[in-house]
């Protein structure tokens, strides 16, 4: 119903010319139907869903971090240095001390006590080597914008006027904020990719070679909303944290850590999050600053970083890579070699997998591979969405086009030719790998065989057309996690864990999953998230959370089918006497027999008889170590350019991702998240840029005006395909995770799109209109 007034009104609008019609086409096909009923029984699992909390979000009823209110409530506003490196020689807080409604200048001379080993400082996502930042801890400075003040007050233009009133005398010195400036003094870290060959002398040999640089700059997240926390002052030294954070735990852990507090004088809550994408899982500063300001004035205190102040944050490293591919004549690959560079700070080494990925997608008998970092004047990078994929699969696939090109063969023919079915960084094959299918269900939508290979040879009035192809893969992890189900013979369910939503749909398919395997309407299942004294969770990132989650759900589920069983059993003349926990299901609120079509017994009736009223079950789910196979997710990115031959203008009017990514929990969500994810791919291929002035050390376009990320008009049209990929193996549900493959090799498709538009080859992103028409 909702689609069809939905289109109905986009209909109209278009008719009155209110909008472009093209917004039509780029209006999401979903199919609407519900999985087809199983033996009488419904499944939610599957099925298109719509958010359970949509209606929270759009009338403002869900509360973001710095939202919730207290009584007495202080505001603190961030001072933050204009240096890059040097030191603090001293603070003049008196100016601002005197505005009223100040309250106090925290500084890192007059602050609370803070943990002074990097131990306390080391949160769950940390790099493991190196000395964390600490937040207000001494005169150091070791990044531009980092805080070195926090102005307390009664009000929150009073804190940020009396902020700009801070007077702060700093010690300069040199900073270093340029990569490729830097780039001779790498050094290399140890990754888990074992050489095999002889790959230089393979590469020499090769009698088609390919070797080039691909460039990414730094990224930033830039979601929505702000960092920001609100420290409940609770009396006694006790608070509850409203923290905007992927983890509430690892949040939890850590300020009980550095504020050197016990593990109930803390509460961590986080109930939504308005964009994350990695930037949050690690804990932020702002977390910090708030606790530190509620325990020295005993009063809940909140803090949010200004746009400006989220640039001092983690980010996607800068990074070099290398890419050389030797080739033979019928395509088949030689040598396989992928070198990258990149950015981190000066006191953590921070790197993820870029230069494995090639291993994992095409054979090759001799391959090589390095990672290294060169030391910035920068905060640490961090995770952002696909961290290492989305960059190394960027070089490695538009590596692959020009080796196409230099072949003269197909650029889809050339991946099929060295496709791998096994991953040859440990030599095993996939618990699942539907890669072919996403490549050729791909290209059929696209119409990729209607293509024309030489460059410049599509056009359509006076814009060049441009056709690119690429592969993305990312990880199908799973973590340890803890769900705990409360069941009420009234025939309701809550499951809680503490894990986020980041607005990933992780209520939706945890209600689903729960509804499912509790034989309960998905109305009578409620999520309790976001919380720290919940069940734990690992925090929410690295696409593990719907494979972690659900299946600990399916877990739990059991126990209490087992206990709902056991209940049933005692029950005079109940006709599960015989029964064993493997033989029943829980469909629509009865316990019944698998195979055979016996009513059952109600659930309700089971726990009356027992006189249980509320039944609940608490259960860890460990996923076992598998050393025989590789877990992976694929894609194939068709996509589709036209650029204005004069103005370069480029357009990106067509975008198929082809995913196989396990079974899909929820078409909806699911569609929402790889759309999504090609989103960030324009833009990492067309806009994202932060630009340093390397004097200073300090970004330009430290904003999201000048910091440019698609916006509506970028848009157009975006398949999203889903490839069936059942798979046994890797856990019960068959999940294997969404969040991140979107992204993978969005970026090439569209380079590889320009060069087939253009005849230009731009290694360097984004591909901006200068670089098109030079
Ligand atoms: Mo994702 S970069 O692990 O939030």
């Amino acid at each position: 119903m909702l689609k069809i007034t939905r289109r109905r009104l986009l209909q109209t609008a278009a008719v009155l010319g209110l909008i472009d019609t093209s917004t039509l086409a780029a209006a999401p096909a979903l199919p609407e139907t519900p999985r087809a009923p199983k033996e009488g029984r419904r499944s939610y699992v599957g099925a298109p869903t719509s958010r359970i909390d949509g209606p929270a979000k759009v009338t403002g009823a869900a509360k973001y971090a710095a939202e919730f209110g207290a009584a007495e409530l202080a505001f603190g506003f961030v001072v933050d240095s204009p240096i890059t490196k040097g030191r603090i020689k001293g603070i003049d807080a008196s100016a601002a001390l005197q505005v009223p409604g100040v309250l106090d200048v925290l500084t890192h001379k007059n602050r609370p006590r803070l943990a002074d080993n990097d131990k306390a400082w080391k949160d769950d996502v940390a790099p493991e080597k190196g000395s964390p930042y600490r937040v207000l801890y001494d005169d150091r400075i070791v990044f531009n914008r980092q805080p070195v003040a926090l102005v307390l007050a009664e009000d929150g233009d009073i804190a940020r006027f009396a902020a700009s009133l801070v007077l702060v005398d700093y010690e300069k010195e040199e900073n270093i904020t340029d990569l490729e400036a830097e780039r001779a003094n790498s050094f290399k870290v140890e990754k888990d990719q074992r050489p095999r060959g002889n790959a230089q002398k393979a590469f020499a040999d090769s009698p088609i070679r390919h070797e080039a640089e691909y460039v990414i700059p730094t990224e930033y997240h830039n979601p929505m909303e702000l960092y920001g926390s609100t420290a409940v002052w609770e009396g006694d030294g006790k608070l509850a944290v409203y923290d905007k954070t992927q983890g509430v735990q690892n949040v939890q852990r850590y300020l009980c850590s550095v504020l050197e507090k016990n593990s109930d004088d803390i509460h961590v809550l986080g109930p939504f999050m308005g964009g994350g994408f990695g930037s949050g899982l690690r804990p932020q500063h702002q977390v910090v600053l708030a606790a530190l300001g509620a325990l020295k004035l005993q009063r809940s205190v909140r803090v949010v970083f200004t746009r400006q102040q989220m640039y001092a944050l983690g980010h996607r490293p800068a990074t070099i890579e290398r890419v050389a591919l030797g080739a033979n004549a019928d395509g088949s690959l030689n040598s396989l070699n992928h070198e990258a560079i990149a950015e981190t700070s000066q006191f953590e080494d921070f790197s993820r997998n870029d230069t494995g990925w090639g291993n994992l997608l095409y054979t090759s008998p001799n391959a090589y591979s390095a990672h290294k970092l060169v030391r910035l004047d920068v905060p640490t990078p961090a995770d952002m969405r696909a961290p290492g994929a989305a960059t190394g699969v960027y070089a490695l696939e538009s590596a692959m086009d020009e080796l196409a090109v230099a072949l003269k063969m197909d650029p889809l023919a050339l991946r099929l030719k060295c496709y791998s079915d096994s991953d040859q960084n440990r030599d095993v094959p996939y618990t699942s790998k539907r890669l072919r299918e996403c490549y050729q269900q791909g290209a059929a939508a696209f119409g990729w065989e209607k293509r024309s290979s030489e460059p410049r040879s599509m056009r359509e009035g006076t814009e060049l057309v441009g056709w690119g192809m690429a592969t993305g893969v990312w990880e199908a992890l799973q973590m340890p996690a803890t769900v705990r189900i409360a069941l009420a013979a009234d025939g309701y369910a809550e499951i809680s864990c503490a894990t986020s939503d980041i607005g990933t749909g992780t209520y939706t398919i945890m209600a689903q999953v729960a509804a499912d395997a509790l034989g309960l309407p998905m109305e009578n299942v409620s999520i309790k998230l976001g919380d720290s004294t919940l069940p734990q969770s690992p925090v929410e990132g690295g696409s593990w959370i719907a494979a972690s989650v659900c299946n600990a759900i399916v877990n739990t589920a059991g126990d209490v089918r087992e206990e709902l069983l056991r209940l049933a059993k005692r029950m005079p003349g109940s006709t599960l006497m015989d029964a064993t926990a493997d033989d029943v299901t829980l469909v629509n609120g009865r316990i019944v027999r698998i195979k055979g079509l016996e009513r059952g017994v109600l659930i309700a009736d089971a726990m009356r008889s027992g006189t249980v009223d509320r039944l609940e079950k608490e259960k860890t789910n460990e996923f076992a170590k598998r050393d025989t196979h590789a877990q992976n997710v694929h894609s194939a990115i068709f996509a589709e350019v036209k650029i204005d031959e004069q103005l370069g203008i480029i357009r990106v009017t067509r975008v198929v991702n082809a995913v196989a990514a396990g079974r899909i929990l929820n078409l909806k969500t699911a569609h929402s998240q790889i759309m999504g994810s090609v989103v960030w791919g324009i833009g990492m291929a067309l806009h994202e840029e932060t630009l340093y002035d390397h004097r200073f050390g300090r970004i330009m376009n430290a904003n999201i005006a000048e910091y440019h990320v698609p916006v509506n008009a970028d848009v157009h049209d975006i398949k999203v395909i889903f490839v069936d990929e059942p798979d046994g193996l890797i856990n019960r549900l068959g999940v294997k995770g969404l969040g991140e493959i979107g992204i993978v090799g969005v970026a090439a498709a569209i380079a590889n799109a320009i060069y087939h538009a253009t005849g230009n080859r731009i290694r360097d992103l984004p591909i901006t209109l200068d670089k098109v028409v030079a």
